[in-house]
């Protein structure tokens, strides 16, 4: 994916994350775009988001996408479902540029199932959100959303100790209940997707929105030049 028109300078794009899901989509937008410059900024210290409440994570956000700001990021990718779906508003009234968020697919997870089952694979908190809450209703109606305990799992991912008996048996068992899509609703399970992918066996189609969040980059970029 390009932007459409041969940008007319270097655009300064930020990804932040709580950890290193976002460094797979940092990866993906600086080899999509690779005439502009990618800053990735984490929150080391407070890593996992996924058990934490948003009040907490906001203290967290705000100082280092102020940080990304001064360092003349035009633009940033909150590479965090976790902070999309709890956040966004909030911080878009407060961070002076363009945030691009990353939420669950279930609009085209529900537009693509056949057995009328899916399956999403995200953080409690991501769960527990109202905007979660607002795309399975408005999307998913008439649908099973399956949403299998994953709460270990960006820790697992984070400190690179992945058990691959769990993540074979939660992807094995959402599919023996009839999921045929799986939606990747955290960017740490980015680092697992071939995984579940031989997990599902075939059985089930896995999805991420890395494509789709660097589209909407690539059109915020053109506005803005
Ligand atoms: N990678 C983040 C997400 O997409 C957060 C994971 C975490 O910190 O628990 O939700």
């Amino acid at each position: 994916m390009r932007r459409q028109t041969k940008p007319s300078h270097k655009a300064v794009i930020g990804v932040f994350d709580s950890g290193i899901g976002g460094k797979s989509v940092a990866n993906a937008i600086q080899t999509a775009l690779p005439d502009d410059q990618v800053i990735f900024a984490s929150d080391t210290t407070h890593v996992p988001y996924g058990t934490k409440t948003p009040e907490e994570i906001l203290g967290y956000v705000v100082p280092i996408l102020n940080q990304l700001v001064a360092q003349g990021c035009e633009v940033i990718v909150i590479a965090c479902n976790t902070v999309s779906t709890t956040l966004i508003t909030q911080l878009r009234a407060k961070i002076p540029v363009p945030l691009i968020g990353m939420e669950p697919m279930v609009k085209p997870a529900a537009e693509q199932t056949r057995s009328k089952t899916i399956a999403v694979f995200a953080t409690p908190t991501t769960l527990a959100s109202k905007r979660y809450s607002w795309l399975k209703h408005t999307y998913a109606n008439g649908i099973e959303v399956l949403e299998p305990d994953c709460s270990d799992w960006s820790h697992m991912i984070e400190t690179n100790q992945v058990d691959r008996n769990k993540i074979y048996e939660v992807t094995r068992q959402v599919c023996s209940s009839g999921a045929d899509v799986i939606v990747l609703g955290c960017t740490h399970y980015h680092w697992i997707e071939e995984m579940i992918q031989e997990a599902a066996a075939g059985r089930a189609t896995i999805l991420q929105p890395e494509r789709p969040v660097i589209a909407q980059l690539c059109r915020v970029l053109e506005q803005q030049t």
